[in-house]
């Protein structure tokens, strides 16, 4: 249930990006045929992969890009799926470049900045993978801020990660409203002090009650 008076008070509305601005099974959907029949099966354990690494890396305080992790989750998922032909992986990899943006996301991005809230992007990517998938999205000029994890060398959940958007924004915590479609992303902000919007948008059961959302929509478009 979306609450009404969501952004009262908020300056800044900032958006995780795989999976809240940007679609990451679209690089998959887009040569599914070339693909076969396990195609989705690929996408879903590439994108866990991906974040198991990132949890992994971030414990152990050994920073790794979120790109050669992206690289390395593809390779285990083709070797986990021997029907599909590994001489397709610059292929995925050229289409994770420049996944497609949700079909809301830059219209709701205008009416927050028509509104007078600023737009940031925050995300594990590094900084070259994020700026190519806005611009190839076309979201440039609609994102007032796009700010990696690279310069704090760790991933979110950690507190230093969120960390990175109040000090970059030059923001306090209760001036933001953060967006994310992934649950444990919505703990770690909620456990930093973000009110934070849990973008649930595959209807998902809820998880960490000890973190919970200020509130749960299953499009942006239920905010403005
Ligand atoms: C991100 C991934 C974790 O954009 O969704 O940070």
């Amino acid at each position: 249930m979306s609450d009404p008076d969501l952004l009262a008070g908020k300056s800044h509305a900032v958006f995780d990006a795989y999976g809240t601005l940007f679609d990451v099974h679209s690089a998959v959907a887009r040569h599914a045929g070339a693909l076969g029949p396990r195609a989705d099966s690929l996408s879903e354990l590439w994108r866990t992969k991906q974040l198991e690494y990132s949890w992994v890396h971030g414990l152990m305080g050994r920073y790794a890009s979120f790109w050669d992790l992206t690289e390395r989750a593809l390779d285990f998922a083709l070797a986990k799926h021997p029907d599909i032909d590994r001489g397709l992986c610059e292929t995925l990899l050229d289409a994770y470049r420049d996944l497609d943006a949700y079909g809301e996301v830059p219209e709701v991005l205008a009416r927050l900045r028509a509104r007078g809230v600023r737009t940031a992007l925050f995300s594990n990517g590094n900084t070259a993978m994020l700026e190519r998938a806005v611009t190839s999205a076309g979201l440039g000029e609609r994102l007032d801020a796009v700010l990696s994890v690279d310069p704090v060398q760790t991933f979110k959940t950690a507190p230093a990660a969120y960390q990175r958007v109040l000090d970059r924004l030059d923001v306090a915590r209760r001036s933001v409203l953060f967006f994310s479609s992934n649950r444990w992303d919505i703990a770690g902000a909620s456990a930093f002090g973000f009110d934070a919007v849990w973008v649930n948008r595959k209807g998902q059961p809820d998880e960490y009650p000890d973190q919970p959302p200020r509130a749960v929509v299953n499009s942006l478009d239920a905010v403005i």
